[in-house]
Parts: structure tokens; C-alpha cells; sequence
């Protein structure tokens, strides 16, 4: 099938995505203070790896400096005939303590980005929380600490005062699954913090977080549109033992369901988890996790192998990684199994009162080279798209519809613990002169939502 066979409906959204921490560089400009990836990218090691070299300095610092270039790089959007663009705050650029007083520079930057985006017919899609949370805050605790509530109700009230005359969709987490597991309980992530009760404290946090903050900016207006992402990885046995279709629900119970779950609703999956119980100490009577959310965003990039592991704690699964399942992968490892989709949304799809959905994050990373001519040709990318929509259009004829895809990403950006030797964009980006070359799957997306 040709991708002009790829036949979306009308109102279908498409957009591109971005995070602050990731693209925007210009760390210590205008006032904004350390995050905790400013942080922890800047420790040599970090527990179990390095933040890996590839010729230039690994750290969110230089990045794609979209600070610098959003003007020029929103023309490319434009060019490209995106309608939509999600974006994140950085929480430090606007209160770089944290809390307290505001970096109006901060508040003007991302005033510049919004309208620039509504000038050019982009619809802004703001991401509260991607990831970088200030420093000041860290200090105090961070997400294991339950004044994360206020200080994050108070975060949400300067960027609705700021921007909510503007922007109409708001997300409030980036898949909350990877800040309290890969950075509270495998401490591969910033803030690099191990342990069970690092983690089970972060995730009850990050679980009121995300219903809490709901009410509160629909609270403000009831017109807004208000949902939250989340990490959805399709999970297979590695064999038919029983043992491997046990650990495979555990997985799944942990990858899958830990924060969509109570968000619907349905509180946490306590029967395949039974260590979750932990959290009742932390909880309040007026704790609630369930909102009723204006959509919710999936972001599925593989399909993992699991497989029962007695040695490892808690849920007894262990993963069996791509590379030794002799699967294609790419540049992160990760199979190329674009049916995962229809998978996951299928699957998703048999809850009940289950809001829209739209694809927060639909990307791969491959090793693009830029040719003598100075074109990149990245065709694998671009057969990962078209096989990745198919699949979204065969779910779509099953009616597990979606309302809209965001690519991950416009540009090559810094890849969190993998730096920047992974490249995400559709754009491609010499981090040392920072000069951008639109890629061949850049061009392959002209091309498709050309009206
Ligand atoms: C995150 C992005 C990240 C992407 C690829 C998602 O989990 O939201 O920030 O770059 O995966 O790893």
C-alpha cells in the first residue's frame, strides 16, 4: 500500500511534538535555573550507565536551541503542513525556584512560541510536565515528597493565567510510567533515585498529580480540553509456559495499566501487582486518582518480550531485549513492530467509558547519515510511518479510532539518558552549528498532508 492510500478521516489531527529539556538548549539563559536532567546529565556516571559520548557534550545544554531558532523552526512545521504542535514548559525557565516569584522572561518566551504558532495556523498543544523538574524542588523531596501537589497546582496556575487565553489543549504528565520507575526506582533517569519507596511515593504523587491538576484547569474553564500521556508498550509471552503468560500480565499490569487505570477510574491493578498495597500508608481520604478526562494520550514505540524471572524484585518478569530475539531495532534497540499499535489500541479500547484518544508520540530512531549532497534519506523512517499508519487505519475499521498522531519529534533532540546519539527528528540537526536539514520522512510528510 502507498501511503496516498492512507486514508485518514478529515478532522483527523497532525501534529508534531517537541519537550522543553530535550530541544530547547539555553539552560542558563534568561534567567532559568537547573533542572534535575541539567543535573544528573552533567554526573559522569549515572548508577548503571554514562550518558553516552559521541563526539560532542551530552547534555540538555546546547541541544537543538529551539529557544533561539522556534521562529525559524516553526516555518519549517509550516512547510512540513503540520496543524498542531505539542510542546512542553519548562517548569525552572518559569519559576526557577520552583515556586515563588516568576522569570517573566520565561512567561515571554513561551508567550513568543504561542503566538508564533497561532500566527501560522499551528494549534499549541502544551505538555505541563515533561520530565525536568527544577532543581529548587528536587532539593525538597521532588515527586517522593506530597508537597509536589501544591507546588505543581501552583506551576498549573501561572501557565493557565499566562497562556490560557491561547491554548485550548492541555496535557498535564509525559508518561508518568518513565519518571517514577526509570527515575525513582532504577535511577537510569533523573533524579536517579533507586527504591521501592522512592518509587511507590513518586507514583502515588504522580498519580494525584495527574487527576488533581485535570480538575483544576477545567475548574478555570470548562472548555478547555484536558487529558494526561501515557507509556503503552505491547507486551507478548516469550513462551506459551504458564509461568511466561503470568509474568506477561505482571508486565503489563506494570507498563500498562499503573496510571491509566486509576485514571479511569479503576483503581490499581493491586491483583497482579500486590506490592502497590504499600501505598495505601501514603494515602490521604480526599485522595482520588480517577478524572474524567477530555482524551488521553498513548505513546507506543515496540513490543517487549516477557519472561518469567524469579531474580528480579517484585514482579518476577523479566525483559528479553530485541537484539536477542534477532528482530529489527532501531538505533534504540527497540524492535520494529509497528502491529504494536493495533495491538494496544485494541486493547486499550475494552474499557469501558474510555475517553478519545489521540497518539501523544509516534517516532523511531534510526543512524541518519547526511550524504555529500547534504540530503538525508531516511527510508527506513519512512517505512516506519506508513507501516505505523496502516496499522492505525486497521484499528480505526475496527472502531478503536483515534482522533489525531503527534510525530515524535520535529528535530533531533537530546535523548535523556541516551544523549544524542539517537535521532528522533524529522528534521536533522548539526548540534555544533545547529543548522537543520529537513529529512527525506520530513518531505514524505509534506507530501501527505498537503491539502
Ligand atoms: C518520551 C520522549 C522520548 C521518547 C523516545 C518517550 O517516552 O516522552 O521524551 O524522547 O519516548 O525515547
Amino acid at each position: 500500500m502507498h501511503f496516498k492510500e492512507l486514508s485518514f478521516p478529515t478532522n483527523y489531527i497532525w501534529g508534531a511534538a517537541i519537550s522543553a529539556a530535550q530541544a530547547e538548549g539555553a539552560v542558563h539563559i534568561d534567567g532559568k535555573l537547573n533542572s534535575i536532567w541539567d543535573d544528573f546529565s552533567k554526573r559522569k556516571w549515572n548508577l548503571n550507565r554514562k550518558i553516552a559520548h559521541h563526539g560532542i557534550s551530552h547534555k540538555p545544554l546546547n541541544s537543538a536551541e529551539f529557544y533561539h531558532n522556534f521562529k525559524a523552526d516553526i516555518q519549517i512545521l509550516k512547510q512540513l503542513n503540520f496543524k498542531a504542535f505539542r510542546f512542553s514548559t519548562a517548569w525552572s525557565r518559569i519559576l526557577p525556584n520552583g515556586i515563588g516569584p516568576i522569570n517573566q522572561k520565561g512567561i515571554d518566551f513561551y508567550n513568543q512560541l504561542i503566538d508564533e504558532l497561532l500566527e501560522n495556523n499551528i494549534v499549541p498543544w502544551l505538555t505541563i510536565y515533561h520530565w525536568d523538574l527544577p532543581v529548587a524542588l528536587q532539593k525538597k523531596g521532588g515527586w517522593v515528597n506530597r508537597d509536589i501537589l501544591n507546588w505543581f497546582e501552583e506551576f498549573t496556575q501561572v501557565l493557565l493565567h499566562h497562556f490560557g487565553d491561547r491554548v485550548l489543549n492541555w496535557m498535564v504528565l509525559n508518561e508518568p510510567l518513565a519518571f517514577t520507575a526509570a527515575g525513582h526506582f532504577l535511577g537510569v533517569h533523573a533524579p536517579g533515585k533507586i527504591g521501592i519507596t522512592n518509587f511507590l511515593k513518586a507514583t502515588h504523587h504522580a498519580l494525584l498529580v495527574q487527576a488533581n491538576t485535570g480538575r483544576q484547569i477545567k475548574n478555570i474553564n470548562a472548555n478547555f480540553k484536558v487529558g494526561t500521556t501515557f507509556s503503552a508498550t505491547y507486551i507478548t509471552p516469550y513462551s506459551q509456559k504458564p509461568k511466561d503468560i503470568e509474568a506477561t500480565k505482571r508486565a503489563d499490569a506494570l507498563y500498562n495499566r499503573l496510571f491509566l487505570e486509576p485514571y479511569l477510574g479503576m483503581g490499581l491493578p493491586i491483583s497482579e501487582l500486590p506490592f502497590l498495597n504499600k501505598i495505601e500508608k501514603y494515602t490521604k481520604s480526599e485522595d482520588n486518582y480517577a478524572f474524567d478526562a477530555d482524551f488521553i494520550g498513548i505513546q507506543n514505540y515496540t513490543r517487549e518480550v516477557a519472561k518469567h524471572n524469579t531474580w528480579m524484585p517484585y514482579i518476577k518478569a523479566g525483559i528479553v531485549p530485541a537484539e536477542k530475539r534477532n528482530v529489527p531495532i532501531t538505533a534504540m534497540k527497540w524492535e520494529i513492530l509497528p502491529e504494536s499499535i493495533y495491538h494496544i489500541l485494541k486493547k486499550i479500547n475494552q474499557y469501558p467509558n474510555l475517553p478519545p484518544i489521540y497518539l501523544t508520540e509516534v517516532g523511531a530512531a534510526f543512524k541518519d547519515t547526511v550524504s555529500e549532497n547534504g540530503d538525508v534519506n531516511d527510508q527506513e523512517r519512512i517505512q516506519f510511518f506508513e507501516k505505523y499508519f496502516q496499522q492505525v487505519l486497521r484499528a480505526h475499521q475496527e472502531n478503536y479510532t483515534t482522533e489525531g498522531v503527534f510525530v515524535w519529534s520535529l528535530l533531533d533532540n537530546f535523548e535523556w539518558a541516551e544523549g544524542y546519539h539517537p535521532r528522533f527528528g524529522l528534521v536533522h540537526v548539526d548540534f555544533k552549528t545547529q543548522q537543520r536539514i529537513i529529512k527525506q520522512s520530513g518531505k514524505w510528510f509534506k507530501d501527505f498532508l498537503k491539502s
